[in-house]
């Protein structure tokens, strides 16, 4: 769905305002640099040689310093460097960034901090030099366990180096996840559950697990619309994602979002609060945050260019702050969001919630959902059951009332 948009807001309209009861906070820190560039992605992602020798810990620093004003109060309990390839940025800029997220709101002696890992970039003594900066929490992207997969998919590292990225990542770190993209072109459900058990055999205690997704401009758009590679069809992705969660709900990891699972105690905390519609400041180019405030809640969207966004924040010029957008989202916008979050999660979302922010729900399209086994029957709570998941965006517009 659509958000609506709204006129720019100056962020100094946005004082740090103390809301009653603040939603939990987090700190999202982008990275858009990669060594070399997947085909299939359409992060905001740049290659690791168009990074100027610009002094980036000034962009970091003072996106820091802007979003204090937007949400003043702390504790963080969560930070996530995402990209790109964070597991590229000097680990003493990373600790340099925890230790200034501390001085300004106090950083939870529990906190979550998880860094996103390429397995090329994970050698043993880098990994224990990002532990030493502050890292707690390791997703190594592995992708897929088979030669010619990798290959596919532009990765430049094997299945040997992913698996003793894995391994070294489970010495270091209290919390290590990988990632795996399965109904790849060609993939057959054979091929996957062997990949999958694969992968199990590692005990992992988390993994996301993407279907392969065709998105708009980027390589693997242009060379699937040439007819170079077919994707499986509905049918097969649909059998792929029920063995999924089958074998992962067998294996002590069942889902507890519509692509990650879990072992109890060890769902992402960082995503779950987002899900949940916790606050998180974006931090780093394209980076998108969500602040409670006094006022609503406010919506960020960096500038996604790293040089505009470094650039702005060097001058500084008329306060400026590194943003392409701040904006106070509209009761819509907040419905919608809530819906749209929530419902990715098993746990789905609190009546009481919705009831409380307001939502508008079609009660009568709600009761025909749960008839037909796609949203769960307890009436305490919206949840999308398992056949659901599969219809998630249909489901989600149809329980919001026009
Ligand atoms: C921001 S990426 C970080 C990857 C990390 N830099 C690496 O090289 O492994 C997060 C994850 O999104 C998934 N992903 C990205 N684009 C995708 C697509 N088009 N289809 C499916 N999964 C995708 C990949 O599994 C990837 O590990």
């Amino acid at each position: 769905m659509p958000f609506r948009t709204a006129p720019m807001l100056s962020l100094s309209l946005w004082p740090g305002v103390l809301v009653a009861e603040a939603p939990q906070l987090g700190v999202y820190i982008h990275w858009p640099f990669c060594a070399a560039i997947c085909p299939y992605c359409d992060f905001n992602v740049h290659p690791v040689r168009d990074m100027q020798t610009a002094d980036w810990r000034v962009g970091y620093f003072r996106a820091l310093e802007h979003a204090q004003h937007l949400r003043a109060h702390g504790p963080v309990e969560t930070v996530f460097f995402g990209g790109g390839t964070p597991s590229l940025m000097p680990p003493e800029l990373i600790g340099d960034l925890l230790a200034d997220i501390d001085r300004r709101w106090g950083l939870a002696a529990d906190a979550e901090v998880s860094l996103e890992a390429n397995p090329v970039s994970a050698p043993q003594s880098h990994l224990q030099a990002l532990r030493a900066a502050g890292i707690n929490r390791l997703s190594l992207g592995v992708q897929a366990f088979d030669a010619a997969a990798l290959k596919f998919l532009g990765r430049t590292h094997s299945v040997a180096q992913a698996r003793t990225a894995f391994e070294a990542a489970g010495g270091i770190f209290d919390r290590v996840s990988l990632d795996l993209i399965y109904a790849r072109p060609g993939q057959t459900l054979a091929e996957w559950a062997d990949e999958l058990a694969r992968a199990l055999a590692l005990a992992p205690a988390h993994m996301s697990l993407y279907q392969l997704t065709i998105e708009p401009d980027t390589p693997f758009f242009k060379r699937h619309a040439a007819g170079k590679f077919i994707m499986p069809d509905e049918a097969l992705a649909a059998d792929m994602y029920e063995l999924t969660q089958a074998s992962c709900a067998a294996a002590g990891l069942p889902a507890y979002e519509v692509s990650n699972h879990a072992r109890a105690g060890h769902a992402c905390r960082h995503n779950m609060a987002s899900w949940r519609g916790g606050d998180y400041l974006g931090i780093g180019p394209g980076a998108h945050g969500r602040v409670s405030t006094g006022r609503g809640r406010v919506a960020t969207r960096a500038l996604a260019k790293p040089a505009a966004w470094l650039e702005s924040l060097a001058d500084g010029v008329d306060g400026a702050d590194g943003m392409a957008e701040t904006r106070l989202l509209g009761h819509e916008d907040v419905h919608a969001e809530t819906v749209l979050l929530g419902l990715r999660l098993v746990e789905g979302v609190p009546m009481s919630r919705l009831e409380a922010l307001g939502v508008p729900l079609d009660a009568g399209r709600i009761a025909d959902l749960r008839a037909a086994g796609l949203l769960e029957a307890n009436p305490q709570n919206l949840a999308v059951t398992q056949a659901g998941r599969l219809l998630l965006d249909r489901i989600t517009d149809a329980v919001l009332a026009d």
